[in-house]
C-alpha cells in the first residue's frame, strides 16, 4: 500500500503529536525509506527537527562573543529532562554518552582495598573496564554472576543469584536494567530492594532506557543510573544522561546517600568541602550543577537532545512504550515461528524480563552458536544486500565452555509490522542459505 509521501521532518497536522499515527512519527525521522533500522539498540535515528536544533544551535555559537559557560549547565534543559524521568534538576547531568556517565559514577565512588562489587558478565565493555580499573587502582574484589539465558528464564532465579555473590564487604551492585547481549530486562526494582536490604550503593547502566521506557528513575531506588542519548532517545551521538541520587525519598531508597566524588567538575570547591550531603528530601546542594559544570560544553548537542526528548514528550512517553515493546512481541512471535522457541536466547516467557531487544540463533545446527564467522556474515549481507540493520552479540553463557553468538534485533516506535515481516523472513531464507 502505497502513501503520500509528505516533505521530511513535517509536523502532522490537526491533533498534533500525541494523537498523529505510528506512519505520521515514522516521517519525522531521518531515516532511509529503503532500509529497516533494527539496531537501535546501538544508535537511534534523529529526527529532523533534532537535526536542525544541532545545526542551528552550532551555528548560532560559532565564533560569537557570547559567554560560553552559562549555557553548558543545560539548567532547564535538565529540568525539563528530568520531569519527564521523575527526578530534578539537581540529579540529573547530561553528559556525553552512557559511558562517560558510568565511568564518571564508577571511579567517583569511595572505594578501598577489600571492598567487593558484584556485577554480571554480561555488562558493557564500559562497565566491566572501569570496575576492572579501579579493582587494580584499589585491589577491590569484583564477583561476577553470569546471568542466564534462554527463553524460560525466571526473574527470581537472576535475583537469588545476586544473593548468593552478596559478603558482608560487598559494598556496590552494578547491573544494566536492560542488558545489551540478550536484551534481558533486569528485575531492576527487586535488584535495587535486594541492595538497601544488604545497604548496598546501585548503579545502573540505564544506556538503553531513555527514549523506550516511560520510566521514573528515582522509582527504581537506585543511587545512580547512566544513560545514552543517541540510542532510543534518538538524540545526537556523544550525549548521555546521568541520574544522581542526591536526596533521600525513603519510600524508593531508604538508604543515606552514599560518599560520591563529582569526577571532572569545575564547581567543586576550590578550597574546603561541600557541605554535608543532605538526609531528607531536600538537597544540601546540587550535585547535578557538580557534575555539569566540566568546561565548555557542546551547546549544540545538548540542546538537540533537549529537543528529542520533548518530541517523546509530545508524543508520549506511555504511548511509545506501548508501541515499542508491542513491535517486539510482534517481532518475538515472528522469530519463535521461524527459529523456534530454543532460538531464543532471551527470556521471554517471564513478562518482567522482556524487552524489545531479541537475541536469538538462527541456524539450525547447535554448534553454529559459536561460529563468529556465521554470525558476521549474516549481520554484514542483510547489511549489504537486503538493507537490513541489526547486529550480533557475544556472550557468556553459564556452564558453557565457549561465549555463544546470537543475532540481535530491536524495535522502536519508528518500525513498523510489515518491515519485522519482511526482515525476519529476509533472515530465515538467509540462515537457511549459509547452513
Ligand atoms: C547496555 C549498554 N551500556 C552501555 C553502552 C554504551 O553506550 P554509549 O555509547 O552511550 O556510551 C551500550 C551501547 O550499546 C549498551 O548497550
Amino acid at each position: 500500500m502505497s502513501r503520500t509521501v509528505p516533505t521530511p521532518g513535517t509536523q502532522p497536522s490537526g491533533g498534533g503529536l500525541r494523537t498523529a499515527s505510528w506512519d505520521e512519527i515514522r516521517d519525522l525521522f531521518a531515516l532511509d525509506r529503503d532500509s529497516i533500522h533494527l539496531n537501535t539498540g546501538t544508535v537511534g535515528a534523529m529526527p529532523y527537527e533534532v537535526l536542525e536544533v544541532n545545526d542551528r544551535v552550532t551555528r548560532e555559537w560559532t565564533g560569537g562573543l557570547m559567554n560560553v559557560y552559562p549555557p553548558a549547565m543545560y539548567t532547564e534543559h535538565r529540568a525539563n529532562i528530568g520531569r519527564a524521568f521523575g527526578v530534578d534538576e539537581d540529579e540529573m547531568v547530561i553528559c556525553h554518552n552512557a559511558t562517560e556517565g558510568v565511568a564518571r559514577v564508577i571511579q567517583g565512588l569511595d572505594l578501598k582495598s577489600g571492598d567487593e562489587v558484584v556485577t554480571t558478565s554480561h555488562e558493557c565493555y564500559s562497565v566491566l573496564s572501569n570496575f576492572n580499573l579501579v579493582r587494580n587502582r584499589h585491589g577491590l574484589t569484583i564477583r561476577m554472576v553470569t546471568p542466564p539465558s534462554g527463553p524460560d528464564v525466571r526473574a527470581e532465579e537472576i535475583v537469588r543469584l545476586f544473593e548468593e555473590q552478596i559478603t558482608p564487604r560487598t559494598k556496590v551492585l552494578a547491573f544494566a536494567a536492560i542488558t545489551l547481549f540478550t536484551g534481558t530486562m533486569m528485575p531492576v526494582r527487586a535488584l535495587c530492594e535486594l541492595a538497601h536490604r544488604h545497604g548496598l550503593i546501585t548503579v545502573i547502566d540505564g544506556a538503553l532506557i531513555p527514549g523506550m521506557l516511560d520510566c521514573d528513575l528515582r522509582a527504581y531506588g537506585a543511587d545512580f543510573v547512566s544513560c545514552s542519548g543517541s540510542k532510543f532517545q534518538c538524540g545526537p551521538l556523544g550525549t548521555g544522561l546521568l541520574y544522581v541520587r542526591n536526596k533521600v525519598h525513603p519510600e524508593h531508597n531508604p538508604l543515606p546517600l552514599p560518599t560520591f566524588w563529582p569526577l571532572i567538575s569545575t564547581w567543586y570547591p576550590m578550597i574546603g568541602a561541600p557541605p554535608p550531603r543532605t538526609t531528607t528530601s531536600v538537597e544540601s546542594y546540587n550535585m547535578g550543577d557538580y557534575l555539569q559544570s566540566a568546561g565548555s560544553a557542546n551547546i549544540a548537542k545538548g540542546a538537540a537532545l533537549a529537543r528529542a526528548c520533548e518530541l517523546w514528550d509530545e508524543i508520549g512517553r506511555d504511548r511509545i512504550e506501548a508501541r515499542v515493546r508491542e513491535l517486539g512481541e510482534y517481532a518475538r512471535d515472528r522469530l519463535v515461528e521461524h527459529f523456534g522457541w530454543d532460538a531464543l536466547y532471551s527470556p521471554s516467557s517471564d513478562p518482567r524480563l522482556r524487552s524489545p531487544l531479541i537475541a536469538f540463533n538462527p541456524f539450525p545446527a547447535p554448534e553454529d552458536a559459536w561460529n563468529i564467522k556465521k554470525f558476521a556474515t549474516f549481520v554484514d549481507r542483510l547489511e549489504q544486500e537486503h538493507r537490513i540493520w541489526i547486529r550480533w552479540t557475544e556472550f557468556d553463557v553459564p556452564h558453557s565452555p565457549h561465549q555463544h553468538y546470537a543475532a540481535r534485533l530491536c524495535t522502536h516506535l519508528f518500525n513498523s509490522h510489515g518491515e519485522i515481516d519482511r526482515a525476519v523472513t529476509t533472515m530465515a531464507a538467509l540462515a537457511r542459505e549459509l547452513s
